[in-house]
């Protein structure tokens, strides 16, 4: 079977060029200037694949890697796939006109915003923390395929290992979403770890955790930046007002929901 066949067959979608890029190792475009190319060597595992699709298995997955904000970074399941709307976080955080010296990423996942930080701030340390021993792993294992050596992983629940009392920029995307869309999640949201995703019966559990303690730990002017829920806006500015931060902006996401906040210590 040529590429034209299986195209043809299949359909000319872009997540069936994906795949086959994937399976050929091959650019996509080069892909489509070859469309005689066999492709009987991997067309069963394209089979496979595609059954795994039907039953909503995320591609990153499958894939076990995925590019976040130019870096390609190993997933699997034990790691919340990196979205395109934590790639807006990271670019505000590099666009601020602040101290960045010192950050902590809270709930560092695959350790995606901590690893695009570091990457992007070479003379900067990143501290990136997570409950999950697992994703940790996930995240070392990312640290070293991009041989980054100003970013530091280690377990912690919030901030319960966290002694350090002077980060310029404290910047978390924590789990969000409430108990009622809990239950509507999109079917390849089931694959993705829980603890990822729930963040308590109003979703806001984690900010408030975060925002009580993040006085304490950041100093004068320091940043406090979260990705939030699409809802949660108000709520997080009044907790934020609540504990005398000073909120800088917010941002909205290509879908125009209020998807970032960014707020500032106030000298004490
Ligand atoms: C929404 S994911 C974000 C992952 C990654 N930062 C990203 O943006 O792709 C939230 C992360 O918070 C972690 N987490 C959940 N509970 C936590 C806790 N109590 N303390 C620290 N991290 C926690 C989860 O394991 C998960 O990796």
């Amino acid at each position: 079977m040529t590429i034209k066949e299986l195209i043809e067959k299949h359909g000319d979608i872009h997540e069936n060029w994906l795949i086959l890029e994937f399976l050929t190792n091959k650019e996509i475009f080069e892909l489509k200037f070859s469309k005689n190319y066999s492709v009987d060597d991997i067309y069963d595992d394209f089979l496979k694949i595609l059954e795994k699709r039907k039953e909503h298995y995320p591609l990153q997955y499958i894939f076990g890697k995925w590019n976040f904000y130019g870096l390609e970074l190993f997933v699997d399941s034990s790691v919340l796939i990196p979205r395109f709307e934590t790639e807006i976080l990271v670019d505000e955080i590099l666009k601020l006109n602040c101290n960045k010296e010192k950050i902590l990423d809270i709930g560092t996942g695959s350790g995606a915003i901590s690893l695009a930080l570091s990457s992007n701030l070479k003379d900067s340390i990143i501290y990136g923390v997570d409950i999950s021993k697992e994703a940790l792993k996930v995240a070392n294992k990312n640290k070293q395929s991009l041989s980054l050596e100003n970013v530091h992983f280690f377990e912690s629940d919030i901030f319960s290992n966290i002694k350090d009392k002077d980060f310029d920029v404290i910047v978390s995307n924590p789990p969000y979403i409430d108990e009622k869309d809990m239950k509507s999640l999109e079917k390849e949201l089931y694959f993705e770890p829980q603890n990822a995703l729930y963040g308590g019966k109003d979703g806001l559990y984690f900010y408030k955790k975060i925002i009580e303690s993040a006085n304490d730990y950041l100093k004068n002017d320091g940043i406090l930046a979260f990705e939030i829920g699409y809802n949660q806006k108000e709520s997080i500015f009044d907790m934020l007002k609540d504990k005398n931060f000073k909120i800088l902006f917010s941002k909205r996401d290509f879908s125009n929901f209020d998807r970032i906040i960014v707020a500032k210590k106030e000298n004490i």
